[in-house]
């Protein structure tokens, strides 16, 4: 099966064109000395995940769904920005980032513009339980990659310790994305803690899937900056695996580094099935759960993400 995003998106497809038309006026009426990087951005959308999750979720369209949507991406968006500092990427979306072409302080200040544009946008349209929800999770998007840079070179942190920390810094947008999806779509509270629980489990399988992809993807073909977790001292799944199994065990970050790239005895390839098969413990989770929701939203399409990630992920 070859699943494609386009395919996936059908149903949503004209709403996906609302949703990017409102980022563009919303990014637009920027007057400001922000213009050419907004320019530059609004050049490559991304694969547009987080609006798709919300208008699944959703089941419906109207304007203030368009604007959640509109915003989950401007969020995800100002991330990226700040994601690209923290790594030091040059690539972003098959074009130089903002840290590359115009310097860390602007690139810092255009995401901290870009969350403020967000919710703003979202201040005239949604509700204070819509509101609450994005700014806890953006807050703890924050907090997951916060933590993930103190354990920076920490050899110590777990399996367990790392599935928080991506909890936290993807999963639990995702997760609101769906939720305040549904809470707009008018769900029940059944179904809206089931959506939510999807967006978390599928949030922390893509998050395993890209650590995976960022050292063993290629660049041209991802469209980004690869190689930076292991640079930056990141410890990841494949890394926690492959540490677990070496043998004599590395004592430094740097030793790890030096024995993963040498590894010739399949010992890499290992870690990396293995971590994907976490992935997928994931995804069969996710997709799990849905079985309890009536079908008041678009349940196959999210249960097709979910494939499409796996696919992505060469995940049998
Ligand atoms: C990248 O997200 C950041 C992660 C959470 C791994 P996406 O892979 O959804 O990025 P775009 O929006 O398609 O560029
Ligand atoms: C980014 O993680 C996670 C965020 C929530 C911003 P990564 O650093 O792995 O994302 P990429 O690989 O640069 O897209
Ligand atoms: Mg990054
Ligand atoms: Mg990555």
């Amino acid at each position: 099966m070859n699943m494609n995003l386009k395919d996936i998106y059908l149903p949503i497809q004209k709403d996906l064109e609302e949703v990017e038309k409102e980022i563009r006026r919303s990014l637009q009426a920027e007057d400001s000395p922000l213009g050419d990087i907004y320019k530059h951005v609004l050049l490559r959308p991304g694969k547009k995940i987080r609006p798709a999750l919300v208008l699944f979720s959703a089941g419906v369209n109207n304007p203030q769904i368009t604007t959640l949507a509109a915003s989950a991406e401007i969020i995800h968006i100002a991330t990226l920005i700040h994601d690209d500092v923290i790594d030091e990427a040059t690539l972003r979306r098959n074009q130089t980032t903002i840290n590359s072409g115009w310097g860390n302080e602007t690139a810092v200040l255009a995401g901290d513009n870009l969350f403020a544009s967000a919710f703003f946008i979202l201040t005239s349209s949604v509700g204070p339980e819509i509101m609450r929800i994005l700014s806890r999770a953006a807050e703890r998007m924050c907090s997951g990659e916060i933590r993930q840079i103190k354990h920076k070179f920490d050899l110590d942190l777990g399996e367990e310790d790392y599935l928080e920390i991506i909890a936290e810094k993807t999963g639990v947008f995702m997760a609101a994305c769906c939720q305040t999806g549904a809470l707009l779509g008018k769900k029940d509270k059944k179904v809206v803690d089931i959506l939510e629980r999807y967006g978390l489990d599928f949030g922390i399988a893509f998050q395993i899937v890209d650590d995976c992809f960022d050292l063993m993807g290629e660049e041209k073909k991802l469209g980004k900056s690869l190689g930076s977790d292991m640079r930056r001292g990141k410890l990841t799944l494949p890394l926690i695996y492959f540490l677990k199994e070496s043998n004599p065990t590395p004592r430094s970050f740097d030793e790890l580094r030096q024995s993963w790239l040498a590894s010739k005895n399949g010992l890499r390839e290992k870690a990396i099935r293995d971590s994907l098969k976490k992935a997928r413990e994931y995804i069969i989770r996710a997709k799990e759960g849905m079985k309890a929701a009536e079908e008041s939203f678009f349940r196959d399409e999210l249960l097709a993400l979910s494939d499409y990630l796996l696919e992505r992920g060469g995940i049998q």
